[in-house]
């Protein structure tokens, strides 16, 4: 069976996002996905997440993209979007990697060339009103007047393949990824990220992997007097098995890996020792990644228990359906799995405790990306960690206001601020 993350879209762009999303359902077409896209951009469906709407940032398609063959799978050039920043922040870069699963076999990134995660025909201006992108000084006092980029995702493999193939209908599929990242990153270069005293490499779920893969190569383009970080929010990716036994995750990663030939991203003292699938999962990539990083996380990834944990091919019954559609409605058997996914990612982070420029912030809310979304990120309902929230943490760690932001919640359901209006 075909692994359902394939054709599920982890994240929309900001005005797209709605809180209904999940109820599409986990076998979500490609074309359903644009269909819902277009209605959403109509109105009746635009969340208040966000409100009140700042201006819309055109996209900017890349220049010479298809003689440099950096393209989305069906072959259009990739885009992104750029709000200049201006005072104090106007030589400050934070640069956002957009998320969105992955494609694993010919046939489903063929079928996302129908969606703006294929194809920029599909893509359309987005507002930038949300949490880290946020124009307004009280909502995001660290990063408000930065130049701020929103690099579409268009090519299924985190920005990181380099391949192509012959769908079934004989057309090319271009997986060109990292091409696209270079790409990019060399416009914004000529844009002004060159003279950049600040940067900060971002993205959210498969964007957060991406940012993971490329942050000791964005870090090596700057001088070494310049401050570049990479903050990864929700792309703390688990290898371990779903609830029938099996590592579903593991296979869909697998696929990705060699249908779209991402090994040149991977660090080579992994790839020395280990698969390169396994040097895909950011258990792996965090030992070799040398930028100062910070990992944002649930230990209850709503996206991770519906994909990873709980995926379709493992044959959920009808409580585990219900447990992975709200936290709220699991049994304390379910929980008990929980915690060990929780107690995995743990594990998995205690390396960050010895870096010293790193930070983290894992709290036990069940959510999925959270520096996109107001509510998460610097608001009365924003989960809290030490009493701060996942802004004013970041925000702390980055400026280094404050000396070893790495916080780690007690188990789910402890933390009085995971607030039910979170987006899972
Ligand atoms: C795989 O990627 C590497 C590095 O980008 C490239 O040199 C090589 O040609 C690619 N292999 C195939 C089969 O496309
Ligand atoms: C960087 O700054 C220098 C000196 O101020 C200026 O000449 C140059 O045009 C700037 N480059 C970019 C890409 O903005
Ligand atoms: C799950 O919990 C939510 C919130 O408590 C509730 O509204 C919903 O009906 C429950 N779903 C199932 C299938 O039990
Ligand atoms: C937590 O922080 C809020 C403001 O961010 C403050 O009003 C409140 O007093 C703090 N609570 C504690 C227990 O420190």
């Amino acid at each position: 069976m075909a692994p359902e993350t394939a054709t599920e879209p982890l994240l929309t762009p900001p005005q797209q996002r709605r809180p209904g999303y999940r109820a599409l359902g986990l076998a979500v077409t490609a074309v359903l996905v644009l269909l819902l896209l277009l209605l959403s951009a109509a109105g009746p469906l635009r969340p208040r997440l966000f409100s009140p709407p700042q201006e819309r940032v055109p996209l900017t398609l890349l220049a010479g993209a298809v003689e440099k063959g950096a393209v989305c799978l069906d072959g259009t050039p990739p885009g992104y979007h750029l709000k200049r920043g201006s005072g104090d922040g106007a030589n400050n870069w934070l640069v956002h990697l957009e998320g969105g699963g992955w494609c694993s076999t010919v046939e489903e990134c063929s079928n996302r060339r129908m969606s703006a995660f294929g194809s920029s025909n599909f893509m359309k201006p987005i507002r930038f009103a949300a949490a880290i992108l946020d124009s307004d000084q009280l909502q995001n006092p660290d990063f408000y007047n930065w130049n701020k980029v929103y690099v579409r995702y268009c090519d299924g493999a985190s920005f990181s393949g380099d391949a192509e193939a012959h769908a079934q209908d004989g057309t090319m599929l271009h997986f060109r990824g990292l091409r696209i990242y270079e790409a990019v990153i060399h416009e914004l270069m000529e844009k002004g990220l060159a003279n950049a005293t600040q940067a900060l490499l971002t993205g959210c779920s498969a964007g957060g992997l991406a940012a993971m893969l490329h942050c000791d190569d964005f870090s090596a383009r700057f001088l070494q007097e310049v401050s570049v970080k990479c903050l990864i929010d929700a792309g703390f990716f688990l290898d371990v098995k779903d609830i029938s036994g099996e590592r579903s995750f593991w296979s869909l990663y697998d696929g990705v890996v060699h249908l779209q030939n991402v090994s040149k991203v991977l660090p080579r003292d992994c790839l020395a020792n280990k698969e390169p699938t396994e040097c895909f999962f950011p258990a792996e990539l965090i030992k070799s990644i040398r930028a100062p990083t910070f990992i944002l996380n649930s230990g209850y990834d709503s996206w991770q228990i519906r994909n990873v944990i709980v995926p379709g091919s493992s044959a959920p019954d009808k409580s585990w359906l219900s447990c992975k559609d709200n936290i709220w409605n699991c049994t304390s058997t379910q929980i008990e799995v929980l915690d060990g996914f929780w107690n995995t990612m743990v594990n998995a982070l205690k390396v960050v405790k010895d870096k010293e420029d790193w930070g983290m912030f894992i709290d036990s809310c069940f959510t999925h990306c959270q520096t996109l979304s107001r509510i998460s990120w610097n608001s009365p309902t924003s989960p809290r960690l030490g009493n701060k929230t996942i802004g004013e943490a970041i925000g702390d760690w980055h400026s280094g206001r404050r000396h070893g932001v790495k916080d780690i919640d007690c188990k789910y359901p402890c933390n009085p601020t995971c607030s039910s209006l979170l987006p899972s």
